[in-house]
């Protein structure tokens, strides 16, 4: 599949959101940070706006739930039109079975791990996935700093993934911008969230290109 670059919309304009994504034509997917207040503090998107989103934009929806309890909630996440839905581990209480119903519903089926949640006591589910993200900041917020400490992780990610030989895309998100998404590319991921560099970027969709361009080098 090659480097995908999907730009996160928790930094643009909640105001004009239809127009926001209009600005970023060249990315892969869209980014949409589900938070609930209780797995993160802090509180953005139900399945309504992934609704409404889905039907404003041809790019297709990348669901990050960052929610308690994401085997209940999953499944509307899927309905609303989302082409890939992420659950938090930490947050799933049968991650197998719930990936496969994201699945069976018809979209990716996606798992998130924190920066204090190993890869490796999950080597035997990542068959099950059609994407691992690996978080490069703690969830909850955009504009954070990038957290050096997870590219081991990133590597040891990739390295499972080839031992397996999965197709499974490795997604990094938190931090990313043109000077940290380099060593994530190197370490192996290939999907790239990005919401401040983009949307804080004059041109949004010269920085996807710029982005995309540094994570193919
Ligand atoms: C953080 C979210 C990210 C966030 C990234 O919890 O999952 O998707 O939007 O923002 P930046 O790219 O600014 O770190
Ligand atoms: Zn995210």
């Amino acid at each position: 599949m090659g480097i995908q670059i999907t730009p996160s919309i928790l930094s643009a304009d909640f105001a004009d959101l239809g127009a926001e994504i209009g600005r970023i034509p060249s990315a892969d997917w869209v980014h949409v940070d589900v938070m609930d207040n209780h797995f993160v503090p802090n509180l953005t998107f139900g399945p309504g706006m992934v609704e409404a989103l889905a039907r404003s934009t041809d790019l297709p929806i990348d669901a990050h739930l960052m929610i308690t309890e994401a085997d209940r909630h999953a499944a509307a996440y899927v309905e609303a039109g989302a082409g890939s839905v992420t659950f938090h581990v930490e947050a799933a209480a049968a991650p197998v079975r719930l990936a496969r119903e994201i699945r069976s519903l018809g979209a990716r089926a996606s798992m998130a791990l924190k920066p204090a949640t190993p890869i490796e006591p999950y080597e035997d589910l990542l068959g099950e996935l059609d994407m691992v993200l690996i978080m490069t900041v703690e969830p909850g917020f955009g504009g954070q700093s990038f957290l050096d400490l997870c590219l081991p992780k990133i590597r040891t990610a990739r390295s499972l993934l080839k031992k397996h030989g999965l197709e499974t895309w490795l997604q990094v998100d938190g931090g990313i911008s043109l000077e940290t998404v380099e060593r994530c590319a190197e370490a192996g991921a290939d999907v790239f969230v990005a919401g401040s560099a983009v949307f804080s970027a004059d041109d949004p969709d010269a920085m996807v290109a710029a982005l995309r361009e540094k994570a193919s080098d």
